[in-house]
C-alpha cells in the first residue's frame, strides 16, 4: 500500500507524528518537496526527534529517499545526520542527485528579501527555501550532479565566481545589505561535501520505480501544509514549493502507475483540532485573546524549526477543505485533540462572510482573505483529560460530536485521532 501524507493547513499539523506511525508498515519513507524550513517531531518514549530533512520513518530504520523537488542545505543537512548518528540512529539514505542546493547566498537573500517585501512577507523560516526555488527555475541552480561535476571538471571556482559576484549585486544594491559573501569559504565547503554525495546520491526515479513495481510500500512525506502551497495555498504568504499531491509527480520524477503497480492508494490529510499558524498574513480565525493564549502554552505551540511562537485560531473548515479537493483526501488524521480538554466552548469555522458573499467553496486570495469574516458553529467542550484514550468510545460525547462534525462538514472519514505527541498517544478507528 502506498500512502501520502499531507498537512492539511499552515503545516505543523503532526505530521512527523503520523507518519512515524505509519512508518512501522512501510518500507520506503520519501519525501519529495519543501527543505529544512520544515520540522516534523517524533516522540518515542522519553525521546523526541526534531526533523528537517530526514524522512520520519527514520526511527523506525526504514529506508529514506529524498527525491529532486526538496532542496538540501548541505551543511544543515550532514549536521542533522550527524545529531542521529550521535544518538545512535544511521538513517538508511539515498537522496536525488538532481536535488538543488541551498547556499550561503540563498539564506543571506532570504532574510534581506523579507526586509524589503515588508507586508507582503510571508514571514519565512530564513533557511533560503524561496532563493534556491527562485535560482531553481531561473535555471542558474545548482544540483548535486552540477556540484560533483564542477568540482571533478575543476569549474567549481568559476561557477561560485559568477555565481556570488551577481548575489553580492543584489544584496548591495537591490537590498541595501552589508553582508558579504565569501567565495573561497564557500567552495572549499563545498569541495568537502562532494565525497559524501558521491555515496548517497542516485537516481530516486528509477530506485522508486524499482521498488513500487516489486510491491515494495511506500509512505510520501508532506511538508509544509496546504494553505503555505505556492499554486493552491494562500499566496503570497506561502512557500515556495508544491505541499500538495502533484509535488509527489514532479518532485520524485514518477508517473500513476509502475510497472501497472499503482503509484499511489491512499492520501490521508493531517489536520490539526484547531490552527495554528507560524508566520505572517492573514488568518481568519485568529484568537488574539485569553483561548489563544491558553491553546499556544497547553500545546507548547512554538515553532520546531525556528522557534517562533505559533499563531492559534479555531479550526477552518473552508481551508481544509479546499485541499481535501486540491489532494484528493481518503481520510483525515486528527492531531491535538488533547489540547483542547478544558475548554467550555468550541468553533469550527464553516464560510467567511467576504463583503455581501458567503465564501465556502474555493480559498480567497491572500488580501481578501484579511477582509473575511468567519461564521463559525459553536460546540460544548469537554473538562476530562483524554490522552489516555485509545478507543473512540472513551471519548467523551462532546468530544465524540466534534470529530463526528469535522466528518460530516468535509464528507471525510477521520481514521485517526491524536490525544498526545507520543507515539502510542492514538485512536485508530477502522
Ligand atoms: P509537523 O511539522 O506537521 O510534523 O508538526 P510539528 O512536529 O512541527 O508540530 C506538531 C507538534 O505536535 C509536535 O510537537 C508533536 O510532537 C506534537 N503532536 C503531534 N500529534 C499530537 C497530538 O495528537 N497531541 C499532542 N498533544 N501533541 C501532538
Ligand atoms: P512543517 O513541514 C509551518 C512557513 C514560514 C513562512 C512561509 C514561508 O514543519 O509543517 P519559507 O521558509 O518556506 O520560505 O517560509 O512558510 N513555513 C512553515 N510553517 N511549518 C512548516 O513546515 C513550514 N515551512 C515553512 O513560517 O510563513
Ligand atoms: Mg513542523
Amino acid at each position: 500500500m502506498n500512502i501520502a501524507i499531507f498537512g492539511m493547513q499552515w503545516g505543523d499539523e503532526g505530521k512527523g507524528k503520523i507518519v512515524d506511525y505509519l512508518s512501522e508498515k512501510a518500507d520506503i519513507v520519501t519525501r519529495f518537496q519543501g527543505g529544512n524550513n520544515a520540522g516534523h517531531t517524533v516522540v518515542v518514549g522519553d525521546q523526541t526527534f526534531k526533523l528537517h530533512l530526514i524522512p520520519s520513518g527514520v526511527i523506525y530504520g526504514k529506508k529514506l529517499f529524498i527525491g529532486n523537488g526538496v532542496v538540501i542545505d548541505p551543511e544543515d543537512f550532514i549536521k542533522e545526520i550527524d545529531a542521529l548518528n550521535k544518538r545512535g540512529i544511521y538513517p538508511d539514505l539515498l537522496i536525488s542527485d538532481r536535488a538543488h542546493l541551498t547556499l550561503s547566498y540563498h539564506i543571506a537573500l532570504d532574510s534581506a528579501f523579507t526586509i524589503y517585501q515588508g507586508k507582503r512577507a510571508a514571514g519565512s523560516t530564513k533557511r533560503g527555501i524561496a532563493p534556491t526555488y527562485a535560482d531553481k527555475y531561473a535555471r542558474h541552480g545548482m544540483r548535486i550532479a552540477d556540484l560533483i561535476e564542477l568540482h571533478d571538471n575543476g569549474e567549481l571556482a568559476e561557477f561560485v565566481d559568477k555565481a556570488i559576484s551577481l548575489k553580492s549585486k543584489e544584496l548591495k544594491h537591490v537590498f541595501g545589505s552589508e553582508e558579504l559573501l565569501d567565495k573561497d569559504a564557500l567552495v572549499l565547503k563545498l569541495s568537502s561535501y562532494v565525497d559524501f554525495f558521491k555515496k548517497h546520491s542516485t537516481n530516486i526515479t528509477r530506485e522508486i520505480y524499482n521498488a513500487i513495481a516489486a510491491g515494495k510500500s511506500i509512505l510520501y512525506e508532506g511538508a509544509q501544509g496546504g494553505l503555505l502551497d505556492v499554486d493552491h495555498g494562500l499566496y503570497p504568504y506561502t512557500t515556495s514549493s508544491n505541499t500538495t499531491v502533484g509535488g509527489i509527480f514532479t518532485g520524485l520524477g514518477i508517473g500513476l502507475r509502475c510497472k501497472g503497480v499503482p503509484t499511489l492508494d491512499k492520501v490521508i490529510g493531517v489536520v490539526k483540532a484547531y490552527t495554528s499558524r507560524v508566520g505572517e498574513g492573514p488568518v481568519a480565525t485568529e484568537l488574539l485573546n485569553d483561548v489563544g493564549n491558553y491553546i499556544r502554552e497547553k500545546g507548547h505551540e512554538y515553532g520546531t524549526t525556528t522557534g517562533r511562537p505559533r499563531r492559534i485560531g479555531w479550526l477552518d473548515i473552508v481551508e481544509v477543505n479546499n485541499f481535501v479537493i486540491v489532494n484528493g483526501i481518503d481520510e483525515i488524521a486528527l492531531t491535538r485533540l488533547d489540547i483542547l480538554s478544558g475548554l467550555k466552548e468550541l468553533k469550527i469555522c464553516v464560510a467567511y462572510a467576504l463583503a455581501d458573499n458567503l465564501v465556502r467553496e474555493r480559498l480567497p486570495t491572500g488580501s481578501a482573505m484579511g477582509r473575511c469574516k468567519p461564521l463559525y458553529e459553536t460546540f460544548a467542550g469537554w473538562d476530562i483529560d483524554i490522552s489516555a484514550c485509545r478507543n473512540f468510545s472513551e471519548l467523551p460525547s462532546n468530544a465524540q460530536k466534534y470529530v463526528k462534525r469535522i466528518e460530516e462538514l468535509t464528507g471525510v472519514t477521520v481514521t485517526m485521532i491524536g490525544v498526545g505527541p507520543e507515539r502510542s498517544q492514538i485512536i485508530i478507528r477502522n
